[in-house]
């Protein structure tokens, strides 16, 4: 491993606002297929362990270095933001930030997203970000927007809590429109473009100035960026929506060349 990486590492250790679990503290050992998870005690307790004060929670998944979790948090204090990502060298560049900047409404967690029941309660969240998600072309389950992960999202969210995506993938925009439409999920807001877009109608106010590290590098190989948000309640199980893969792969494919 490089000499950076083990220092961020090692700094990593000494932020407070970071959490990093081993996954034995939340798995299971089963012979069983599926994931088994056990609670983490920040379960239920994100308010009073880790902010400074109760505030509806909202969370940055695959949050990379945390761009989106940072400036959400500086302009919305009525807000705690977490920003999850499993790897700790990106994490680093948020957690230092907040730590040396002295937010009390950020905190970091390093895990899986997979293992979000464990670590947070029934109604704990009211928003989830979902920022360059990898679009997993090949294996719908583990696309962040299938109704495998919807229903691990629905189940730690309040009523009326809203998804927004923002991704440079036109495959995965629009696997997660259709599964919104398949559910009869309310969507808020949907562009294939949102630089160019004329309405602006249901954009959050830092859609367009907060720019994560990911954005920048797709914006300057020239490709749009779109967005998409929605409302999660719905009874019962989501269902998988009609979807072409091989025409969006292509799609993609011959978009970026
Ligand atoms: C393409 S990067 C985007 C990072 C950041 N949101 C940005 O826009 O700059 C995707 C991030 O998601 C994280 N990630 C992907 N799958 C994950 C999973 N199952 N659990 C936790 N993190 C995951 C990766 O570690 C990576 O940092």
């Amino acid at each position: 491993m490089g000499h950076d990486k083990l220092r961020k590492f090692a700094e990593n250790e000494t932020f407070r606002c970071l959490l990093q679990p081993r996954s034995g503290e939340v798995l299971v050992p089963s012979q069983e297929p599926g994931l088994h998870l056990k609670d983490h005690p920040v379960k239920g307790n994100w308010c009073s362990r880790m902010f400074d004060a109760p505030r509806p929670v909202v969370l940055e998944l695959g949050c990379g270095k945390g761009d989106y979790t940072i400036a959400l948090a500086l302009k919305h204090p009525e807000f705690n933001y977490i920003g999850v990502d499993i790897k700790g060298a990106r994490l680093w560049k948020g957690a230092k930030y907040a730590t040396e900047n002295s937010l009390r409404n950020v905190a970091f967690l390093r895990t899986r997203i997979e293992f979000l029941e464990a670590f947070f309660a029934p109604g704990e969240i009211s928003q989830i970000w979902l920022t360059f998600s990898d679009p997993q072309m090949k294996s719908e389950n583990s696309r962040l927007t299938s109704p495998l992960f919807l229903e691990r999202y629905r189940s730690v969210m309040a009523r009326g809590g809203v998804v927004h995506l923002k991704t440079d993938s036109r495959f995965l925009h629009e696997y997660t429109r259709a599964v919104a439409e398949a559910n009869h999920l309310d969507i808020i807001a949907s562009s294939i473009d949102i630089y160019n877009e004329a309405s602006r109608e249901g954009f959050p106010d830092e859609l367009l100035t907060v720019q994560t590290f990911y954005e920048k590098m797709f914006l300057q190989m020239g490709l749009p960026i779109t967005y998409l948000s929605f409302v999660i309640d719905h009874e019962g199980r989501y269902i998988y929506p009609e979807f072409d893969p091989v025409f969006w792969r292509e799609f993609e494919k011959e978009r970026r060349g």
